[in-house]
């Protein structure tokens, strides 16, 4: 295809250009770095011009990386596209992906109760995503490159909610969001900037399931992100 071509189909948003990219990648047998970067580049754009609609088809059509092999349903996210709250969790479990929606299964109960702790409620005001959109198998945590394929749609969902607060559960989203292999334990308590929105690291509720004496830190976490939203109002 030539290269008017493709920027004519793109500009239109006619194509998901880089599902052929990437098998053209592939069969170039991947000498061409360059060339892969520019397609990462021009994907990446290409999702930052997305609407609500366009996002939501393209994440339900999405083959950009190995994990849309094993997955029953994307978990896209949920909740108010309007909200204050942006909560990030990793990926989807084994309900979420029979389900379709973040954070169902018991870390959800879990969430839910953190949210009511702080007087928050799933949908109201309160938008709920995580980093890749498909189940990483056997609950494993995301690789770096599936995340990195995937970051484009939550950097889009970012853009389109416009959340004053970004908490991120955990040592996947918070090291993700932040670009640092930082601990959990030592970004927590701290306010961090995620592309100009404020973020709060504070652990990821299936991790609290397993370590309860990490509770009493997280409702630290939590009383530290209300009174945060408060001065952000
Ligand atoms: N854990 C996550 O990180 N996200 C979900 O959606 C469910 C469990
Ligand atoms: Fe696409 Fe993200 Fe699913 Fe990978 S995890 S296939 S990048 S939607």
């Amino acid at each position: 295809m030539s290269t008017r071509r493709k920027e004519i189909l793109e500009e239109l948003g006619l194509t998901p250009l880089w599902h052929s990219r990437i098998a053209q990648g592939a069969t170039d047998s991947a000498t061409d770095s360059s060339h892969q970067a520019d397609t990462a580049d021009a994907r990446r754009a290409q999702i930052l011009r997305m609407d609500w609609t366009q996002l939501k088809a393209g994440v339900a059509d999405c083959t950009a990386c190995p994990l849309h092999q094993a997955r029953t349903r994307t978990v896209f996210g949920v909740g108010d596209e309007n909200a204050d709250w942006l909560w990030v969790g990793e990926g989807p479990g084994a309900e979420e992906d029979a389900s379709g929606e973040p954070f169902v299964g018991q870390a959800g109960k879990l969430l839910d109760n953190m949210l009511a702790a702080i007087s928050l409620q799933r949908g109201r005001n309160v938008y709920i995503a995580n980093i890749v959109k498909c189940r990483p198998p056997g609950n494993r945590n995301p690789e770096p490159a599936e995340a990195q394929q995937c970051a484009p749609y939550l950097a889009r969902q970012i853009e389109l909610i416009q959340p004053k607060l970004i908490i991120a559960l955990g040592k996947v989203a918070a090291q993700n969001l932040l670009h640092t292999d930082a601990t959990v334990a030592s970004l927590r308590g701290k306010l961090h900037d995620c592309s100009g929105v404020p973020l709060i690291v504070t652990y990821h509720p299936a991790y609290l399931l397993r370590t309860l004496a990490d509770k009493a830190k997280a409702w630290e976490d939590l009383c530290f992100a209300r009174s945060t939203m408060q001065t952000l109002l």
